[in-house]
Protein backbone atom coordinates (compact mmCIF):
# COMPACT_ATOMS: atom_id res chain seq x y z
CA UNK A 1 0.00 0.00 0.00
CA UNK A 2 1.06 3.56 -0.15
CA UNK A 3 1.32 6.34 2.31
CA UNK A 4 -2.25 7.49 0.96
CA UNK A 5 -3.62 4.58 1.15
CA UNK A 6 -2.85 3.47 4.52
CA UNK A 7 -3.80 6.91 5.93
CA UNK A 8 -7.02 6.69 4.09
CA UNK A 9 -7.79 2.91 5.94
CA UNK A 10 -6.51 4.82 9.17
CA UNK A 11 -8.82 7.85 8.68
CA UNK A 12 -11.82 5.77 7.64
CA UNK A 13 -11.49 3.68 10.94
CA UNK A 14 -10.51 6.19 12.88
CA UNK A 15 -13.79 8.29 11.77
CA UNK A 16 -15.81 5.26 13.08
CA UNK A 17 -14.89 5.81 16.63
CA UNK A 18 -16.73 7.14 19.84
CA UNK A 19 -19.87 8.37 17.20
CA UNK A 20 -23.11 8.41 19.47
CA UNK A 21 -26.52 8.88 20.12
CA UNK A 22 -28.26 12.85 20.27
CA UNK A 23 -29.44 11.84 23.66
CA UNK A 24 -25.61 10.07 24.80
CA UNK A 25 -25.04 12.05 28.45
CA UNK A 26 -21.57 12.07 27.81
CA UNK A 27 -21.80 13.08 23.79
CA UNK A 28 -20.14 16.66 24.66
CA UNK A 29 -16.81 14.56 25.78
CA UNK A 30 -16.74 12.02 22.72
CA UNK A 31 -17.34 14.90 20.42
CA UNK A 32 -14.07 16.28 21.82
CA UNK A 33 -12.27 13.12 21.51
CA UNK A 34 -13.72 13.28 17.75
CA UNK A 35 -12.56 16.68 17.37
CA UNK A 36 -8.94 16.35 17.96
CA UNK A 37 -8.50 12.72 16.13
CA UNK A 38 -10.33 13.87 13.16
CA UNK A 39 -8.68 17.65 12.72
CA UNK A 40 -5.76 16.07 10.38
CA UNK A 41 -2.46 14.74 11.35
CA UNK A 42 -0.04 13.04 9.44
CA UNK A 43 -0.99 9.07 10.87
CA UNK A 44 2.56 8.35 11.04
CA UNK A 45 2.36 5.56 13.91
CA UNK A 46 -0.36 4.00 12.65
CA UNK A 47 1.77 4.16 8.95
CA UNK A 48 4.38 2.37 10.78
CA UNK A 49 1.97 -0.45 12.78
CA UNK A 50 0.37 -1.55 9.50
CA UNK A 51 4.03 -1.41 7.51
CA UNK A 52 6.05 -3.16 9.95
CA UNK A 53 3.22 -6.01 10.12
CA UNK A 54 2.93 -6.11 6.97
CA UNK A 55 6.98 -6.54 6.64
CA UNK A 56 7.38 -8.79 9.45
CA UNK A 57 4.48 -11.43 7.47
CA UNK A 58 1.58 -10.42 9.16
CA UNK A 59 -1.72 -8.71 7.23
CA UNK A 60 -2.37 -5.06 7.67
CA UNK A 61 -5.60 -4.72 8.36
CA UNK A 62 -5.47 -7.73 11.34
CA UNK A 63 -3.80 -4.77 12.81
CA UNK A 64 -5.81 -1.76 11.94
CA UNK A 65 -7.71 -1.57 15.64
CA UNK A 66 -3.34 -1.28 17.00
CA UNK A 67 -2.81 1.21 14.55
CA UNK A 68 -5.89 3.30 15.47
CA UNK A 69 -4.65 2.92 18.72
CA UNK A 70 -1.45 4.25 19.06
CA UNK A 71 -3.37 7.24 17.03
CA UNK A 72 -5.88 7.78 20.22
CA UNK A 73 -2.83 7.68 22.58
CA UNK A 74 -1.05 10.16 20.04
CA UNK A 75 -3.53 12.39 19.93
CA UNK A 76 -4.11 12.64 23.87
CA UNK A 77 -0.50 13.29 24.61
CA UNK A 78 -0.80 16.06 21.80
CA UNK A 79 -4.06 17.72 23.77
CA UNK A 80 -2.64 17.27 26.99
CA UNK A 81 0.79 19.17 25.43
CA UNK A 82 -1.05 22.40 24.56
CA UNK A 83 -3.02 22.68 27.44
CA UNK A 84 -2.46 26.15 29.46
CA UNK A 85 -0.27 24.31 32.12
CA UNK A 86 1.53 22.88 29.83
CA UNK A 87 2.78 23.96 26.02
CA UNK A 88 0.37 26.62 26.22
CA UNK A 89 -0.41 26.99 22.63
CA UNK A 90 -3.97 27.34 20.50
CA UNK A 91 -3.52 25.82 17.50
CA UNK A 92 -3.23 22.26 16.37
CA UNK A 93 -3.38 20.73 13.15
CA UNK A 94 -4.70 23.63 11.78
CA UNK A 95 -7.40 24.07 13.90
CA UNK A 96 -7.99 25.70 17.54
CA UNK A 97 -6.58 23.18 20.08
CA UNK A 98 -8.81 20.98 21.74
CA UNK A 99 -9.48 23.06 25.72
CA UNK A 100 -9.70 26.44 23.28
CA UNK A 101 -12.67 25.21 21.95
CA UNK A 102 -13.85 22.53 24.53
CA UNK A 103 -12.36 24.14 27.96
CA UNK A 104 -9.56 22.94 29.65
CA UNK A 105 -11.25 20.20 31.99
CA UNK A 106 -13.03 18.77 28.71
CA UNK A 107 -9.42 18.90 27.21
CA UNK A 108 -7.94 17.35 30.01
CA UNK A 109 -10.77 14.15 30.24
CA UNK A 110 -10.90 13.47 26.44
CA UNK A 111 -7.26 13.05 26.51
CA UNK A 112 -7.62 10.57 29.28
CA UNK A 113 -10.54 9.19 27.96
CA UNK A 114 -8.97 8.82 24.45
CA UNK A 115 -5.55 7.11 26.62
CA UNK A 116 -7.63 4.29 28.09
CA UNK A 117 -9.63 3.85 24.64
CA UNK A 118 -6.42 3.38 23.21
CA UNK A 119 -5.20 0.51 25.03
CA UNK A 120 -9.30 -0.90 24.92
CA UNK A 121 -8.69 -0.94 21.49
CA UNK A 122 -5.94 -3.36 20.94
CA UNK A 123 -7.25 -5.43 23.76
CA UNK A 124 -10.95 -6.22 22.00
CA UNK A 125 -8.94 -6.50 18.92
CA UNK A 126 -9.42 -9.67 16.85
CA UNK A 127 -6.01 -10.11 17.26
CA UNK A 128 -4.47 -13.88 19.26
CA UNK A 129 -4.58 -12.83 22.41
CA UNK A 130 -0.72 -13.16 22.96
CA UNK A 131 -0.14 -10.48 20.54
CA UNK A 132 -2.71 -8.22 21.65
CA UNK A 133 -1.08 -8.60 25.48
CA UNK A 134 2.09 -7.34 23.44
CA UNK A 135 1.36 -4.71 21.45
CA UNK A 136 -0.65 -3.31 24.63
CA UNK A 137 2.57 -4.01 26.68
CA UNK A 138 4.86 -1.95 24.31
CA UNK A 139 2.28 0.99 24.52
CA UNK A 140 2.01 0.82 27.89
CA UNK A 141 5.83 0.69 28.53
CA UNK A 142 6.29 4.04 25.84
CA UNK A 143 4.16 6.11 27.03
CA UNK A 144 4.30 5.63 31.15
CA UNK A 145 6.70 6.91 33.55
CA UNK A 146 10.18 5.89 31.53
CA UNK A 147 8.30 6.80 28.11
CA UNK A 148 6.39 9.91 26.82
CA UNK A 149 5.06 11.21 30.24
CA UNK A 150 8.72 10.87 31.62
CA UNK A 151 9.41 12.93 29.04
CA UNK A 152 7.44 15.42 29.04
CA UNK A 153 7.87 16.29 32.88
CA UNK A 154 11.46 16.40 32.20
CA UNK A 155 10.76 18.93 29.41
CA UNK A 156 9.06 20.63 31.48
CA UNK A 157 11.54 20.83 34.16
CA UNK A 158 14.36 21.99 31.73
CA UNK A 159 12.36 25.32 30.91
CA UNK A 160 14.69 27.83 31.07
CA UNK A 161 18.00 26.32 31.93
CA UNK A 162 20.11 25.00 29.89
CA UNK A 163 20.33 21.39 28.62
CA UNK A 164 23.38 19.79 26.88
CA UNK A 165 23.25 17.25 24.11
CA UNK A 166 22.56 14.14 26.11
CA UNK A 167 20.42 15.91 28.32
CA UNK A 168 18.22 16.81 25.44
CA UNK A 169 19.05 13.32 23.69
CA UNK A 170 17.16 12.13 27.15
CA UNK A 171 14.12 13.97 27.01
CA UNK A 172 13.93 13.55 23.45
CA UNK A 173 13.80 9.63 23.47
CA UNK A 174 11.14 9.77 25.59
CA UNK A 175 8.75 12.12 25.38
CA UNK A 176 9.10 11.48 21.21
CA UNK A 177 11.31 8.48 20.74
CA UNK A 178 9.33 5.74 22.88
CA UNK A 179 6.05 6.30 21.37
CA UNK A 180 7.40 5.96 17.41
CA UNK A 181 9.27 3.14 18.30
CA UNK A 182 6.26 1.86 20.12
CA UNK A 183 4.53 1.90 17.22
CA UNK A 184 7.18 -0.25 14.68
CA UNK A 185 7.33 -2.99 17.72
CA UNK A 186 3.58 -2.72 17.94
CA UNK A 187 3.35 -4.04 14.07
CA UNK A 188 5.57 -6.29 14.57
CA UNK A 189 4.04 -7.90 17.38
CA UNK A 190 0.66 -7.22 15.44
CA UNK A 191 2.43 -9.80 13.18
CA UNK A 192 3.86 -12.28 15.23
CA UNK A 193 6.99 -11.50 14.16
CA UNK A 194 10.54 -12.54 15.35
CA UNK A 195 12.46 -11.08 18.49
CA UNK A 196 15.15 -10.11 16.11
CA UNK A 197 12.54 -7.86 14.08
CA UNK A 198 11.78 -6.14 17.15
CA UNK A 199 15.00 -5.17 17.90
CA UNK A 200 15.66 -3.96 14.28
CA UNK A 201 11.72 -2.24 14.10
CA UNK A 202 13.51 -0.69 17.92
CA UNK A 203 16.43 0.69 16.54
CA UNK A 204 14.70 2.19 13.68
CA UNK A 205 11.76 3.37 15.77
CA UNK A 206 14.60 5.26 17.84
CA UNK A 207 16.76 6.72 15.59
CA UNK A 208 13.33 8.06 13.03
CA UNK A 209 12.53 9.46 16.15
CA UNK A 210 15.35 11.44 17.41
CA UNK A 211 15.36 12.51 13.81
CA UNK A 212 11.51 13.19 14.00
CA UNK A 213 11.78 15.51 17.27
CA UNK A 214 15.42 17.41 15.58
CA UNK A 215 12.73 18.07 12.61
CA UNK A 216 10.22 19.56 14.91
CA UNK A 217 12.15 21.42 16.65
CA UNK A 218 13.36 22.88 13.43
CA UNK A 219 9.85 23.52 12.12
CA UNK A 220 9.31 25.39 15.12
CA UNK A 221 11.55 28.28 13.97
CA UNK A 222 11.74 27.76 9.85
CA UNK A 223 7.73 27.11 8.78
CA UNK A 224 4.86 28.98 8.62
CA UNK A 225 2.00 28.83 10.94
CA UNK A 226 -0.18 28.23 7.67
CA UNK A 227 1.79 25.38 6.61
CA UNK A 228 2.72 24.05 10.04
CA UNK A 229 -0.92 24.02 11.68
CA UNK A 230 0.41 25.09 15.14
CA UNK A 231 2.13 28.31 16.16
CA UNK A 232 5.52 29.09 15.33
CA UNK A 233 7.98 30.30 18.08
CA UNK A 234 6.68 28.88 21.10
CA UNK A 235 9.65 26.85 21.98
CA UNK A 236 11.28 30.21 22.56
CA UNK A 237 8.20 31.35 24.01
CA UNK A 238 8.05 28.62 27.21
CA UNK A 239 11.69 28.86 27.00
CA UNK A 240 12.29 25.09 25.77
CA UNK A 241 15.88 23.33 25.26
CA UNK A 242 15.48 22.71 21.44
CA UNK A 243 18.10 20.99 18.61
CA UNK A 244 17.96 24.29 17.02
CA UNK A 245 18.54 26.51 19.88
CA UNK A 246 21.17 24.03 20.63
CA UNK A 247 22.89 23.60 17.42
CA UNK A 248 21.93 25.62 14.85
CA UNK A 249 19.66 24.93 12.02
CA UNK A 250 22.73 23.47 9.57
CA UNK A 251 23.84 21.08 12.31
CA UNK A 252 20.15 19.71 13.03
CA UNK A 253 19.66 19.41 9.20
CA UNK A 254 23.11 17.38 9.11
CA UNK A 255 21.95 15.07 12.01
CA UNK A 256 18.84 14.85 10.51
CA UNK A 257 20.28 13.38 7.64
CA UNK A 258 22.49 11.37 9.63
CA UNK A 259 20.22 9.35 11.65
CA UNK A 260 17.67 8.98 8.73
CA UNK A 261 20.22 6.78 7.23
CA UNK A 262 20.95 5.10 10.70
CA UNK A 263 17.20 4.26 10.70
CA UNK A 264 17.26 2.91 6.94
CA UNK A 265 20.37 0.74 7.26
CA UNK A 266 18.82 -0.88 10.50
CA UNK A 267 16.28 -2.55 8.35
CA UNK A 268 18.43 -4.10 6.17
CA UNK A 269 18.56 -8.05 6.00
CA UNK A 270 15.67 -8.44 8.64
CA UNK A 271 13.01 -7.61 6.68
CA UNK A 272 11.75 -8.81 3.39
CA UNK A 273 10.60 -5.07 2.03
CA UNK A 274 12.18 -2.38 3.32
CA UNK A 275 10.73 0.37 0.47
CA UNK A 276 8.39 2.10 2.20
CA UNK A 277 9.97 2.12 5.16
CA UNK A 278 13.13 3.63 3.34
CA UNK A 279 11.05 6.24 1.90
CA UNK A 280 8.69 6.66 4.96
CA UNK A 281 12.26 8.11 6.94
CA UNK A 282 13.57 9.90 3.82
CA UNK A 283 9.80 11.85 3.84
CA UNK A 284 9.78 12.64 7.31
CA UNK A 285 13.16 13.91 7.12
CA UNK A 286 12.29 16.44 4.57
CA UNK A 287 8.68 17.21 5.98
CA UNK A 288 7.50 20.99 6.42
CA UNK A 289 4.49 20.00 8.41
C1 LIG B 1 3.85 16.14 16.87
O1 LIG B 1 3.66 14.90 16.26
C2 LIG B 1 4.39 15.96 18.24
C3 LIG B 1 5.75 15.41 18.30
C4 LIG B 1 5.99 14.26 18.82
C5 LIG B 1 6.86 16.17 17.79
P1 LIG B 1 3.31 14.80 14.70
O2 LIG B 1 4.24 15.69 13.94
O3 LIG B 1 3.27 13.38 14.31
O4 LIG B 1 1.86 15.44 14.66
P2 LIG B 1 0.60 15.10 13.74
O5 LIG B 1 0.04 13.81 14.26
O6 LIG B 1 1.03 14.98 12.32
O7 LIG B 1 -0.35 16.23 13.98
C1 LIG C 1 5.64 17.09 22.18
O1 LIG C 1 6.75 17.78 21.75
C2 LIG C 1 5.80 15.67 22.30
C3 LIG C 1 4.58 15.08 22.87
C4 LIG C 1 4.62 14.14 23.75
C5 LIG C 1 3.25 15.52 22.44
P1 LIG C 1 6.41 19.27 21.29
O2 LIG C 1 5.78 20.04 22.38
O3 LIG C 1 7.60 19.84 20.62
O4 LIG C 1 5.31 18.96 20.16
P2 LIG C 1 4.54 20.09 19.34
O5 LIG C 1 5.59 20.90 18.64
O6 LIG C 1 3.73 20.87 20.31
O7 LIG C 1 3.72 19.28 18.36
MG1 LIG D 1 5.73 19.96 24.46
MG1 LIG E 1 4.06 21.37 22.20
MG1 LIG F 1 7.54 21.04 18.90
Amino acid sequence: MTAKEYKEIVDKALAEQFLSEEDYPIRGLAEAMRYSLLAGGKRVRPMLVLEFCRVSGGEPKAALPVACAIEMLHTYSLIHDDLPCMDNDELRRGMPTNHVVYGECTATLAGDALQAEAFGTILRSELPAERRVRCAMHLANAVGLDGMCGGQYLDMLAEGKQLDAKGLDEINSRKTGALLTAACLMGVAAAGGSSAQEEAAARYGAALGAAFQIRDDMLDVLSTEAELGKPIGSDREEQKNTYMALYGEERCAQLVERLTAAAKKVLEGQFAECAFLDALADSMAVRRN
